[in-house]
This record gives structure tokens, C-alpha cells and sequence, in this order.
């Protein structure tokens, strides 16, 4: 087992950019546990398989290939909202999650980010964060975001968006996102992301 970091937080916190940094600074392989769930929904949309056919997404996510997972695919926008939507079934979350502990297993060591590593996934990590920043914040840089990917969508139905989000990824029953009682909370609604780098190193070498 090699050094491990954890990092949750809601839907663009930047934990992901955060995540990525970190490991390149140390060298450590990176995993966005968010891939993992978008690929199952990708692969049920592109089989014309319903969203609620648990036996179907279950058998999908036993068969996933970590070294497959496509980022620019899997970013878009439906297959986010199918990926919380399927997010919520337990076989899947079982299926996933075992393949993400192998991969935290690696050596020199690795950064996962998600929704539930700190409190389920990687519950000894060494170092735990919990990257957050408010709703507003988090819209307005999608939004900034997609704006710059040629979307006309608006701030509102953005906003509205990441709420509905959030909502259905803190409240379901099996792993809701929370932070870990030792984890390290992040808030960045007013830090950009070289003080959110610079804090989360911090964090890091002390725990070296
Ligand atoms: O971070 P993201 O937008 O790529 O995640 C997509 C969905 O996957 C998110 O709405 C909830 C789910 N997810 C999860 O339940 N647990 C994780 N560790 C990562 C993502």
C-alpha cells in the first residue's frame, strides 16, 4: 500500500483539478472515481438499457476497465446526470468501489477523488480532503466553463442544476457525500485554485 489521499467534495468544487495537481506533484497515480460511475451510465445509454435496471448496471460495473476511462466522453453533460442516477444503486457502488481500492493500492501512491473515498472507499487514507465552495460559487464557474465550450446555457438552470445534484448525491441512503470525521474541509469560494493547491500541500506535508 502506498501513500494515499482522499478527496471529496460536491459537483465542481475543483477537487478534480486539485486532485490532478497533487499527484503530479508527487508522482502519485490519479483516479476520478466520478469516471468510474459516468462510464456504467455511458455504457447503459449506449445499450439502450434503462437507467433503473440495477442487474444490468451492476453487471456493467463489475466488467469496467479502469484503464479505459475516456474524460473528454465522459464529461458530457447527460451522461453526469445519468452516472448520479445510478450512483444511488448499492451492487454498483459495491463493484466500483472494490475496483477503486485496488487501484489506491498502488505504489508510491495515489489520489483518488470523489464523493465518498474518505468516508468508504479509503477510509485510512493518510491525508483526507473535503473540498467545498458554495452553490453560487460553483455555478458561476461551470457556468464560466461551459460558456467557454460554446454552451448558451444560463447561470440559472446551471445553478439549479448542481442543486439538484447535490441533493441526490447527499441524501441517498448507501454512501452519501459527506465529509469523513478527520477530514481536512477546503472551502475555496473565495480562494482560486494556486490557494487551494497551496493549502491542500500544507495538509499534505504534515501528514508526511
Ligand atoms: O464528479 P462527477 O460529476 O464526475 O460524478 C458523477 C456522479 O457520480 C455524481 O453525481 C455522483 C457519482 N459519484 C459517486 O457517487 N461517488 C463517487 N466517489 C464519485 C462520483
Amino acid at each position: 500500500m502506498g501513500f494515499v489521499i482522499a478527496i471529496d467534495g460536491p459537483a465542481a468544487s475543483g477537487k478534480g483539478t486539485l486532485a490532478r495537481r497533487i499527484a503530479g506533484l508527487y508522482g502519485f497515480h490519479h483516479l476520478d472515481t466520478g469516471l468510474t460511475y459516468r462510464a456504467v451510465a455511458r455504457a447503459l445509454l449506449e445499450n439502450g438499457v434503462a437507467l433503473d435496471d440495477e442487474a444490468a448496471a451492476a453487471d456493467m460495473a463489475r466488467g469496467l476497465d479502469l484503464s479505459g476511462l475516456d474524460r473528454a466522453v465522459l464529461s458530457a453533460h447527460g451522461i453526469g446526470e445519468a452516472a448520479s442516477k445510478i450512483a444511488v444503486m448499492p451492487p454498483v457502488r459495491r463493484a466500483l468501489v472494490e475496483a477503486q481500492r485496488r487501484f489506491a493500492a498502488r505504489e508510491p501512491g495515489a489520489v483518488l477523488d470523489g464523493r465518498d473515498i474518505g468516508t468508504v472507499v479509503c477510509p485510512d487514507a493518510d491525508v483526507k480532503l473535503y473540498v467545498t465552495a458554495s452553490p453560487e460559487v460553483r455555478a458561476r464557474r461551470r457556468h464560466a466553463e461551459m460558456q467557454a465550450a460554446g454552451s448558451t446555457a444560463g447561470y440559472d438552470d446551471v445553478l439549479a442544476d448542481l442543486r439538484r445534484r447535490d441533493a441526490r448525491d447527499m441524501n441517498r441512503d448507501d454512501s452519501p457525500l459527506r465529509p469523513a470525521d478527520d477530514a481536512h474541509l477546503l472551502d475555496t469560494s473565495e480562494m482560486d485554485i494556486e490557494a487551494a493547491f497551496r493549502t491542500a500541500r500544507a495538509l499534505i506535508e504534515a501528514a508526511r
